[in-house]
């Protein structure tokens, strides 16, 4: 359950910028209607174009057949958008959006949510921040994912080795699933189409740039319905090693290869290196080649 703690921040009361409920309200009706109605419908119903490809459906926000929305406190609802199902044991298929969407964006849409289904509690107050409060104005900022550097893929590719591949691969198909990625991508028919058929990914994108997106998908298109889902280093080398062989062409070379056999240092600069060793037969070469030659 260490994934829930590292999810589990709990809601500070929303204190934003002057502007009346209304504002807010239509804010998160715009953010809704992007990134939500694939999935829950235009109106929220449960409906949207996404909804057929998954188990458990998406909520009906409108509570038209059941009362269930409405018994929830606003907090509950924040956290939810805030953390994704995973974050509070419902299903990883409604995503996690808090490493997206600043608290302000989420409230608007909490405010929004509440325009759906018949509700009498608590109103979502977005109080006014004087004027030079600066601290307040930054926490309606939308979080910042640095870049993902190329160095920081080859350190974590540089972990596998073959005889951890084929664990590190399967482990990867298992964190599809279960971080929900499953939700928007389709796999040989089975999965959401909110986002590309991944069938092919091993052998239509690089792994690098599949590792890269996944663990920061808005520092490539800041408006991209993929959320940034939280995605460990070592996760996201699973995932991409996973995806890596989906499709991957007889001719492609290995994602992994195996090191350099020793004794090879000889001739690296056309003089006698000192490193042929006079192993008995049956023992190791003294020496390790690539720590002298370099
Ligand atoms: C990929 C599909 C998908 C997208 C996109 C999605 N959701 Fe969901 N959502 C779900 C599913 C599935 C559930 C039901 C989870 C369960 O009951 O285990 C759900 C449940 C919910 C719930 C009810 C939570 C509860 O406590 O029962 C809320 C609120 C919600 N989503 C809000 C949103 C908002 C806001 C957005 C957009 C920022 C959004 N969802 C985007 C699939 C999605
Ligand atoms: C809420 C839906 C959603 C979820 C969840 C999601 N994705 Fe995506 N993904 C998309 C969309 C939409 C795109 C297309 C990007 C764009 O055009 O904005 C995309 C693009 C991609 C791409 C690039 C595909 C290409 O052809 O360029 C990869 C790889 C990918 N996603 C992997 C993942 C993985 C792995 C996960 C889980 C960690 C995941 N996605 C979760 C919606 C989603």
């Amino acid at each position: 359950m260490s994934r829930m703690l590292r999810f589990f921040i709990f809601p500070v009361v929303a204190l934003f910028l002057a502007g009346c409920a209304d504002e807010h309200v239509a804010a998160g009706k715009k953010t809704f209607s992007r990134y939500c109605s694939p999935c829950h419908g235009t109106g929220g119903a449960g409906d949207g174009y996404n909804a057929v490809n998954l188990d458990p459906g998406p909520r009906d926000l409108t509570d038209s057949k059941e009362v269930y929305m409405s018994k929830l406190s606003n907090d509950e609802i924040y956290t939810v958008i805030h953390d994704g199902g995973i974050g509070v044991d419902l299903s990883p298929l409604m995503p996690v959006w808090g490493n997206v969407f600043s608290e302000e964006e989420i409230w608007s849409l909490v405010a929004y949510i509440r325009t759906l289904h018949p509700y009498e509690g608590k109103p979502v107050v977005f109080a006014e921040v004087k004027e030079g409060d600066n601290a307040k104005v930054k926490e309606s900022e939308r979080p910042k994912v640095p870049q993902i550097s190329e160095n920081e893929f080859n350190s974590g590719m540089s972990q596998v080795t073959l005889d951890t591949l084929d664990g590190r691969i399967a482990e990867g198909e298992e964190f599809f699933s279960d971080l929900g990625c499953i939700a928007c991508h389709r796999i040989e028919g089975k999965g959401g189409t909110l986002g590309p058929d991944l069938t092919r990914a091993g052998f239509m994108l690089q792994p690098q740039f599949i590792y890269r997106w996944i663990r920061n998908p808005q520092g490539f298109i800041p408006k991209t319905r993929m959320p940034n889902l939280g995605l460990t280093e070592e996760e996201a080398i699973s995932v991409t090693l996973y995806l890596s062989t989906l499709g991957r062409a007889a001719t492609a070379p290995p994602l992994v290869v195996a090191p350099e056999p020793v004794l090879e240092a000889e001739g690296v600069s056309g003089e006698a290196t000192g490193l042929e060793t006079t192993t008995e037969p049956g023992t190791e070469p003294a020496t390790e080649p690539a720590e002298k030659v370099s």
